[in-house]
């Protein structure tokens, strides 16, 4: 039985705006997620055992349960178990090249891999539809690693419309080490500040989705027009984040000093990225900054928009 390595893009959110509450308890979300091609590597092989076994070269990540790639790996076993007791358990390793903790979707992404992998090495025959609903059980950002690209999130963040590719575009993401803001925390304050602004009711929700459908930023990428793109980027969660690290606001102005056509910060955080239209300004504003700042805790890397999410490698 042979074995497969998958490349997990890391995601990027160039708008997120927290729309409501939902009946669940989860915030109603009208997001563009953009994947990028920094990628972990995730290496899946049948373990000859009845068990799953993660290993991941990073000291942070853990390799218990509490691994959302691990709880994928659960999950198609008891989705599947005359596939488990066939084929037997998995061996999965995780080499990580996207930050951890960073708002880019590292941890869902490796759980995408999981499920498209095991879709795989059992002969499933899952459409990617199918491995798209599977992953919103793991989590809401987990169907669209899956699926990548470019596209309109609403829901929790797993009902994807599709929009088209941009690939004119290029990333710089910043991230400094020490800074690891909790995405619980992030929607908990959030609430706590802005909960009376929350859309509840069902009608208005559906019509906010197609709102964003139909607006600037969606136009703005359909016509692959990066100076409206840039002026439409949004994110909720710098409200409350910005505040608190006051060094993720210089960050952003030192993009915009180097030339950035436009800055923001991606998910609950850390990380920020800077957005260009080559790979050779990309790299000069990524050299700009280490320079400036010259700080040992800050970890920069240049990345390309990327088409898709989750890519069996050869
Ligand atoms: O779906 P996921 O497990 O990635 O979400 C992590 C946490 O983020 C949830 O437990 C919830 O507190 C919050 N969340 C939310 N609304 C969303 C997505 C996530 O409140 N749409």
């Amino acid at each position: 039985m042979r074995s497969y390595t998958l490349l997990a893009c890391a995601k990027i959110n160039l708008y997120l705006e927290i729309v409501g509450d939902r009946a669940d308890g989860y915030h109603e979300l009208a997001m563009i997620m953009q994947s990028v091609d920094l990628c972990d590597r995730i290496h899946i092989e049948p373990s000859g055992t009845d068990s799953i076994r993660v290993t991941c070269n990073h000291p942070d990540v853990p390799c218990d349960s509490s691994n959302l790639a691990y709880r994928a790996a659960e999950l198609m076993r008891s989705e599947f178990p005359e596939y488990f007791a066939r084929y037997g358990g998995v061996n999965i390793y995780i080499t990580k090249k996207i930050p951890v903790a960073a708002g880019l979707a590292g941890g869902s992404s490796n759980a995408a891999a999981v499920v498209v992998g095991i879709n795989l090495l059992w002969n499933l025959g899952l459409t990617q539809g199918e491995c798209e609903q599977l992953g919103a059980v793991l989590g809401s950002d987990v169907p669209f690693c899956i699926r990548g690209g470019t596209a309109l999130a609403t829901g929790r963040g797993e009902k994807l419309s599709p929009l088209p590719d941009l690939d004119q575009l290029y990333v710089v993401l910043a991230k400094y080490e020490s800074v690891k803001i909790s995405t619980a925390w992030a929607y908990k304050t959030y609430r706590a500040t802005y909960e009376e602004t929350y859309i509840r009711d069902p009608e208005h929700i559906e019509a906010y989705g197609q709102k964003v459908h139909s607006g600037p930023i969606v136009r703005a990428i359909a016509s692959k027009d990066s100076a409206i793109i840039t002026e439409e980027l949004r994110n909720d969660f710098e409200k409350i984040v910005l505040p608190e690290y006051p060094q993720l606001v210089s960050l952003k102005q030192r993009f915009i000093e180097a030339g950035a056509i436009g800055t923001l910060m991606s998910g609950s955080g850390s990380t920020v990225f800077a957005l260009t239209e080559s790979h050779s300004e990309a790299e000069r504003i990524k050299a700009y900054i280490e320079q400036e700042l010259h700080h040992p805790d800050l970890k920069l890397w240049v990345a390309q928009f990327s088409p898709t999410g989750i890519k069996v490698s050869e």
